[in-house]
């Protein structure tokens, strides 16, 4: 890209690309410093901050650090990220599989993974994942009674938590194993590790708990009081802060080619230090081609209430509309459906990832699906929809997701991407048994908050409706999740 037409997208709002990290020195020392823990018994991290503080940049330092630095450890690193629920259930734990069966299958890890016999561990650990969960996980979905959509389930045999947990135990044994055999660690990275919803959380605070040599099993979470229990094991803890004065200068400089004075960043330090707020300042001043004063990054502060607001302004006015258009959908986005939503016919989706490769607003995920650089850029859209246009782009998801759900992954998001929607559209008469029949499923299987938020829709969708019988059942169903819920408390 060239520089003109960087300065019209913008630096992105996705994590940090490790050659432009900057600052977080006494962090990254700690993190080095768990290390040589993680060879002799097994080691967890906790990094934890504000949304925008630089976790998920920082994780990806580790990970370049680790296995692509040239002179680096060159020890494998197996990865993924946590969505907001609900979800597929185990959802982050199946992309960590997924990410270590790639690792074995080719690249510079293979010969030691291969001769572990890791994938098939791996397979076999995820075969159990998704029986586990297969009670709320559909087997197909089908338009019922002519136009409304239900997942059809089967009843499995039942895989109980202890074999999923003793199937991942062993998964991670046998890693350890091999790589102290080669001299190295392996690093298991989990981002956004707070929207784990039962059973996930179970998982992850077992493992943590039991970690073999070996393995090094580093998590984020945004600044959540329901994490104290980790904080309780012992967990070691790298909590981030705004950035410093000398980082925000380093930043300004590395990242956006500006000159920061002492002065402007000692007041970007008390004002607007998180990253995620840097480079909305940062963007906005290349933009508008404002010297980096300390007058002109008040200005710039005091005319948006939020740092999201200024980073939305200072995109270009097509990637506004994207946005705006798309912040209604959960991430991972489809690129099918986007397309749709764009008002794209299906030949056109090429075009549309070519394009958004060069966004300063989206990024593309593992897989081929998409999502926003930065949540805080999509709520920010979000929240600033309008009544009508909010019922207006339900409508357009709800319809996009059905006209290709047979062609899209996860048949449970997708099910759960048009219970959401529907409701939106306020279409509450298809709307009301989806969620109900969902809520019903997570609450089965012990996912309660999932549970609730499906259910709760299904109350509101029976109030529009008049439906007395409905609500009674949904409102029944709502007091058997709060008492499951009080129960486990
Ligand atoms: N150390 C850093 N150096 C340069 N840029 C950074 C650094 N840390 C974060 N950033 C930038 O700041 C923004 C926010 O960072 P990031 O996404 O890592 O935050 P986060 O804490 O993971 O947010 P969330 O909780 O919402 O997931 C991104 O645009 C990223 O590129
Ligand atoms: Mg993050």
């Amino acid at each position: 890209m060239d520089a003109v037409q960087q300065w019209t997208e913008g630096v992105s709002y996705a994590p940090c690309p490790p050659d432009e990290f900057c600052g977080r020195h006494g962090e990254r020392e700690q993190l080095l410093a768990l290390l040589p823990r993680a060879a002799e018994h097994g080691q967890a991290v906790m990094i934890s901050g504000p949304p925008g503080i630089g976790k998920s940049s920082l994780l990806r330092w580790l990970a370049y650090d680790l296995q692509d630095r040239p002179d680096g450890p060159r020890s494998p690193v197996i990865r993924a990220e946590v969505f907001e629920p609900p979800r597929m259930i185990f959802s982050g734990f199946r992309k960590l599989l997924y990410d270590l069966q790639v690792h074995a299958a080719a690249g510079e890890f293979q010969e030691i993974l291969e001769s572990g016999g890791i994938r098939e561990a791996a397979g076999y650990t995820d075969i159990l994942l998704l029986k586990h969960g297969a009670p709320v996980e559909p087997v197909d979905l089908l338009p019922k009674t002519g136009d409304e959509i239900v997942g059809v389930f089967s009843r499995p045999p039942d895989v109980g938590y202890d074999r999923v947990r003793a199937a991942f135990r062993e998964l991670l044994r046998g890693l350890g194993s091999l790589m102290r055999d080669s001299g190295r660690i392996i690093a298991i990275l989990l981002d956004d590790a707070h929207h784990t919803p039962y059973p996930d959380s179970q998982l992850l605070l077992d493992t943590i708990q039991d970690l073999p040599p070996g393995v090094l099993f580093a998590f984020t979470v945004q600044d959540d009081p329901g994490y104290e229990a980790i904080h309780d094991r012992g967990v070691p803890h790298v909590p981030l802060r705004g950035m410093r004065g000398r980082d925000i200068q380093e930043m300004g400089q590395k990242r956006f080619d500006l000159a920061i004075s002492d002065a402007t960043a000692a007041l970007l330090e008390e004002t607007a230090g998180d990253p995620f707020s840097l480079v909305a300042c940062f963007n906005a001043l290349r933009r508008r081609n404002l010297a980096p004063s300390a007058a002109n990054i008040k200005d710039l502060l005091d005319e948006e209430e939020d740092p999201a607001g200024l980073a939305f302004t200072a995109i270009p006015g097509y990637w506004q509309t994207w946005a705006r258009d798309l912040s209604l959908l959960s991430p991972p986005l489809p690129a099918p459906v986007m397309a749709c939503m764009l008002g794209m016919s299906e030949t056109d989706v090429t075009a549309m990832a070519d394009r958004l490769q060069e966004s300063a607003v989206f990024r593309r995920l593992p897989g081929g699906a998409y999502a926003f650089a930065h949540s805080l850029l999509q709520e920010h859209c979000r929240q600033r929809l309008s009544e009508d246009t909010e019922v207006a782009l339900n409508a357009r998801a709800a319809d996009c997701f059905e006209r290709f759900m047979h062609h899209l992954p996860g048949r449970l998001n997708v099910l759960l991407s048009i219970a959401s929607h529907l409701f939106g559209a306020r279409d509450y008469a298809r709307a009301a048994d989806l969620n109900l029949e969902l809520g019903l499923r997570f609450y089965r299987f012990g996912d309660y908050d999932s549970a609730l938020l499906l259910t709760e829709r299904a109350v509101a969708s029976a109030e529009h409706l008049g439906d007395g019988d409905l609500l009674a059942t949904a409102v029944n169903q709502r007091d058997l999740i709060a008492r499951g819920m009080a129960d486990r408390a």
